[in-house]
This record gives C-alpha cells, structure tokens and sequence, in this order.
C-alpha cells in the first residue's frame, strides 16, 4: 500500500510540474552581457518563463559553462550560447526582445556616468549589431547610465534607418521595485497591493517617484516622504557600497528585468492590459526621453500614461523641474556621442 500512495504522490507532483512547465507560447529572447552578475540570474529567471521557447545568451566570454549550466533545467525553453564578436549576430536572429544588461557596474564613488566612456561604446556596438540582425525586436536597455545610453541606442537605430521609438525601452522597473518595497515596509502594507509609479530617468535626482500616486491610496507625513525619496534615490548606491568594490545591484536587478521581460513577452502574447514603468521617448514633458507609466502592446508602447503628472504635490513638482536640467544634459551627452563620425 505505502508503496502504491508513493506512486501516485509521484505521477501527481509530475503531472503538477508538467503542467507548470507546458509551454505557453514561443518567444525568443537573446541577453547581451549573459555571463555576467545581472546577466546570470536574469538567464535562470527567463529559463523559468513558461513563454519563452528559446533562450540566446550572448557574452564576450564565459556564457558556454552559464548555457550548459541553465540547459540541464527542465523548462521548456532551449538554450544556446554566443561567444565573443562573431557569433553577436546569430545570437540576434529571429529574436523577440533583446535584453542589454553588458557594460561596466559602478564602484564606491562613482557616479553612474562615470560609466559613460566604457559602456556608451559596448551599447553602441550591441544596438548596430541589433539594428542589422532583429531590427523589429523589442530591445530592452538596462547597461548604465540609462539616460544616455538609450539616447544612444536611438541614435544608432535612426542612422540604422530602422529606428522604432515604440520598441525601445530604457529598464526603470527596478525603481519601482524598490519604491514599493520601502513605501509598503514604512507604511506596513501587504506588499503585493503597492504600486509606485516611478517617473524621469535613471540616476540620482531624476529618480522620482510618484508617492502621491501610490496605489492603494497612502498618506504621509513630510518626513516620510522626504526619507522614502531620499532612500529610492539611493538605493543604488546603497548597494554598490555594501558590495564594497563587487559590483552594484544584480539580483534585485535581475529580478526586476525579469518582471519587464515577462510583461513585454505577456503583451507580445496579446495581453491588452499591461503597464509598467520605463525610460522611452516620449512627449509628456519638454524633454525627448522620460521615464513614466507606459501601456505595453504586441507593437511595443501602446499609450504614454499622463495622468500620473497631473495633481503633483508641491514637492513633487519642484523635484520634477529641479530633475529636468540633468537628465536633458544626460539625453544631450548620448545623442552627441552617437553622432559623433568616427
Ligand atoms: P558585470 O560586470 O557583472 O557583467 C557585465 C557583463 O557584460 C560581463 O559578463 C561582461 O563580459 C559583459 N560585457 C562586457 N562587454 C561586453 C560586450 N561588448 N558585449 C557583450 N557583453 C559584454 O556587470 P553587472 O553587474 O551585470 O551590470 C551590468 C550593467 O548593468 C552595468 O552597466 C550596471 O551599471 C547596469 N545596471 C543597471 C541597472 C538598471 O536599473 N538599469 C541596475 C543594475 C545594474
Ligand atoms: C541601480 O540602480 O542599482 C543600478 O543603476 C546600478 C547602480 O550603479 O546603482
């Protein structure tokens, strides 16, 4: 008898698993920059997706051991590995989205546009090679500092002829995850309710969160919004100086494009009711590219929401215009680059 109930526990727990693991659609998905601290746990997050049939993972190096590793997971999305400049255009053909998380992490001290002269020249390369192998992908930009190198990326697609502002996202949705952390932690909220809308670009003071926007409905005192603005404008930093020379966010940040990933791959799929956050062109204020609630569809940027902007506090709104001067040089600094002959 014990060992009929064994057998049956058995057939059920893989009939369960069976049904998690069928998949559901048949996305492909390449990551550039895939053996790397954000790349690595991103590729495991990605194997998990029940929508995805093919994963391509594209580094400069050390991506073999990471695919053979991520292979042996029984999902039903394949693996396959790209090594080094030559294989870059492969790893991009009949892709769906493109995540770009390649590039140098900050260090204690640094600002994120120190990273400027290193990492503007490894997006600018991956975006041609994209622009000539999968120019109708949705192209996912996480590689810092985002207020300039998407400016770069649509620079590079424009003089490409292939530039399409609806499916190039700049990755904010980390912002957002921590804005709904710490609000739901200091106002001791079920975490699953919160939702922060997180708004402007990705660094520093344009950084800003919508906490008047929070949703469910939340008041705070000055102080707590003075303190929760503070903490998710410096969440990153936060990190980077935990890690003490390491590196800075992976795993939350692996998280968070996962979260993105899946949302752009539910919309591709025929989900009419995704929203998240993201950096893209836009004409919500004077400023060509904003991050803000987006409305994603199966042609990529659906709708730009507004209506977070309106009904600012008045904290709120001097954060908007005192992040306005920074994040226009940042957007200035990208598309210079760009255009720049060689
Ligand atoms: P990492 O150094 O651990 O990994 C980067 C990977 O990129 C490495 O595997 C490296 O080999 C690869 N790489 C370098 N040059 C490449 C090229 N030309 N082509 C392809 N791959 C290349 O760094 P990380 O911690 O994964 O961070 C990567 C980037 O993401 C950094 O620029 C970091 O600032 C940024 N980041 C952004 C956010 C965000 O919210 N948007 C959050 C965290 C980190
Ligand atoms: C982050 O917000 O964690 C990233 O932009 C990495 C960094 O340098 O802070």
């Amino acid at each position: 008898l014990r060992a009929s109930v064994a057998v049956r526990a058995e057939k059920q727990n893989k009939e369960g698993l069976e049904r998690c693991f069928q998949p559901q659609a048949s996305f492909k998905v390449a990551i550039l920059g895939a053996a790397g601290g954000i790349g690595q746990p991103l590729s495991l997050l990605i194997k998990m997706s029940p929508l995805v049939s093919a994963l391509h993972l594209y580094d400069i190096a050390n991506v073999k051991g990471v695919a053979a590793d991520l292979s042996h997971c029984n999902t039903p999305s394949q693996v396959l590995d790209f090594t080094g400049q030559a294989e870059l255009g492969n790893s991009l053909k009949g892709v769906d989205v493109v995540v770009i998380p390649a590039g140098v992490p900050r260090k204690p001290g640094m600002t994120r546009d120190d990273l400027f002269n290193i990492n503007a020249s490894i997006v600018k390369t991956l975006i041609e090679a994209v622009a000539d192998n999968c120019p109708d992908a949705f192209i996912h930009i996480i590689s810092n500092p985002v207020n300039s190198t998407v400016p770069i990326a649509a620079e590079i697609l424009k003089q490409k002829g292939v530039y399409n502002p609806k499916k190039l996202f700049g990755v904010t949705t980390l912002d957002v995850v921590r804005a709904n952390t710490f609000v739901a932690q200091k106002k001791n909220l079920k975490l699953i309710d919160v939702d922060v809308p997180v708004i402007g670009g990705h660094a520093g003071i344009t950084i800003l969160p919508l906490l008047s926007k929070t949703r469910p409905s939340v008041s705070f005192t000055d102080k707590e919004v003075e303190d929760l603005i503070v903490r998710i404008q410096n969440a990153g930093t936060e990190v980077v100086e935990a890690k003490a020379g390491a590196g800075s966010a992976t795993l939350s940040m692996a998280y968070a494009a996962a979260r993105f990933v899946e949302s752009s791959l539910r919309a591709l799929d025929g989900d009419s009711d995704v929203y998240e956050c993201s950096y893209v062109q836009s004409e919500l204020t004077d400023l060509p590219f904003f991050a803000s609630r987006i409305k994603i569809g199966k042609e990529g940027v659906e709708a730009i929401i507004s209506s977070d902007l309106q009904g600012l506090t008045e904290y709120e709104t001097k954060a908007l215009d005192a992040l306005k001067p920074e994040l226009k040089s940042s957007i200035e600094k990208g598309v210079t680059f760009a255009q720049k002959k060689e």
